[in-house]
């Protein structure tokens, strides 16, 4: 199986990294524009197969989309990143031109992949490269929900003191910091609801903090993260390539599915071969369902400003 990712900066490194050494596919290509940074980032990564035990073969290219042909999974990490008090939607303007040609060129040569869409603001980013693409729904996934689900379950194990792979938890919503859900009411620890182990103050605290987990970490780093993402990006194309079918939040289109239409936003889906392979219809309470209204206003609101791209 062969994955391309573009934009070989701190997030799409990371992904290949991860994706070598966890060995999901036979194939990586790394792309970017910067002149030899593919290239150099691809073969670092190819020096540590002896150390780490795997033969992924990374491929880094400036620019030349042929080395990316037949390509099963593309991913688009190219763009700016977040700076320390920049909204992910401030990225709107240079990232929408970015993603756009760069899904373009992707499908000119691989015209059956599914693509992933990391580049902020994603849920915009996801919605522009369906609408410009003109592919099935089940082919354009925005990655989001994924990361904000494990920085959520992180959050959790700490509050609980308990190891974060006893936690179930999921974010839906918007991938931004007022847009996010964290469904705390269904999250559980071991199946328990952990509202039996923390009071709602903690619970709200938890939420909170996932909200502005990817902010704290810009704050922190002066850019925003990558090892988290970059380990979504691989959890979320492993059950695609794997045909795991596990059940991840990701930005897809909507057409009436809780209560919304065209918009793509983070909802609960099932992740195969085919992409997408439903959408999960969670029985949402009264409280959950208004938060979402009011994330897919805030989401369709930043999808107005993409108008003269999209024409
Ligand atoms: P970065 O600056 O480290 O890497 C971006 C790379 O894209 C750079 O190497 C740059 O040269 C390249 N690039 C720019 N224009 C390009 C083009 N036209 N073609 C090919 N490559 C191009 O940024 P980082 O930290 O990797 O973040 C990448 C994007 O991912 C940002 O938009 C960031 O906000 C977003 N992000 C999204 C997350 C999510 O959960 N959806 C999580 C973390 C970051
Ligand atoms: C993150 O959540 C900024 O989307 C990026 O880390």
């Amino acid at each position: 199986m062969k994955v391309t990712i573009v934009g070989a900066g701190n997030v799409g490194a990371t992904c290949a990294d991860a994706m070598a050494y966890r060995r999901i596919a036979s194939e990586i290509v790394l792309v970017d524009i910067r002149e030899g940074f593919a290239e150099g980032k691809a073969l670092d990564i190819m020096q540590t197969q002896t150390t780490l035990g795997f033969n992924t073969k990374v491929v880094g290219s400036t620019n030349d989309y042929s080395k990316t042909a037949g390509s099963d999974v593309v991913v688009i990490t190219s763009g700016i990143p977040r700076k320390p008090g920049m909204t992910r939607e401030e990225l709107i303007g240079i990232n929408a031109g970015i993603v756009k040609s760069v899904a373009e060129s992707l499908l000119q040569h691989s015209p059956n992949a599914i693509f992933v869409i990391v580049s902020n603001p994603m849920d915009t980013m996801t919605y522009l490269a369906f609408k410009s693409l003109g592919l099935p729904k089940n082919r354009v996934i925005g990655m989001g929900g994924a990361l904000d689900s494990s920085r959520f379950k992180c959050y959790l194990s700490l509050a609980l003191e308990k190891p974060a792979n006893d936690i179930q938890g999921m974010v839906i919503g918007g991938h931004g910091d007022t847009t996010m859900i964290p469904l705390t009411r269904l999250a559980s620890y071991n199946g328990v609801p952990v509202s039996q182990f923390l009071s709602q103050d903690k619970l709200d605290k938890v939420a909170a903090d996932t909200m502005v987990g990817g902010a704290t970490l810009t704050g922190l780093l002066g850019t925003s993260a990558w090892y988290a993402p970059g380990a979504s990006v691989c959890y979320l194309v492993d059950s695609i390539l794997n045909d795991q079918k596990k059940m991840i939040p990701c930005s897809v289109y909507l057409e009436g599915e809780y209560g919304q239409s065209d918009i793509c936003i983070g909802v609960p889906c099932i992740i195969g071969k085919n992409g997408v392979e439903k959408i999960v219809d969670v029985d949402l309470n009264d409280a959950e369902k208004a938060l979402f209204a009011k994330s897919a206003d805030a989401v369709r609101a930043m999808n107005g400003d993409l108008k003269s791209i999209l024409g």
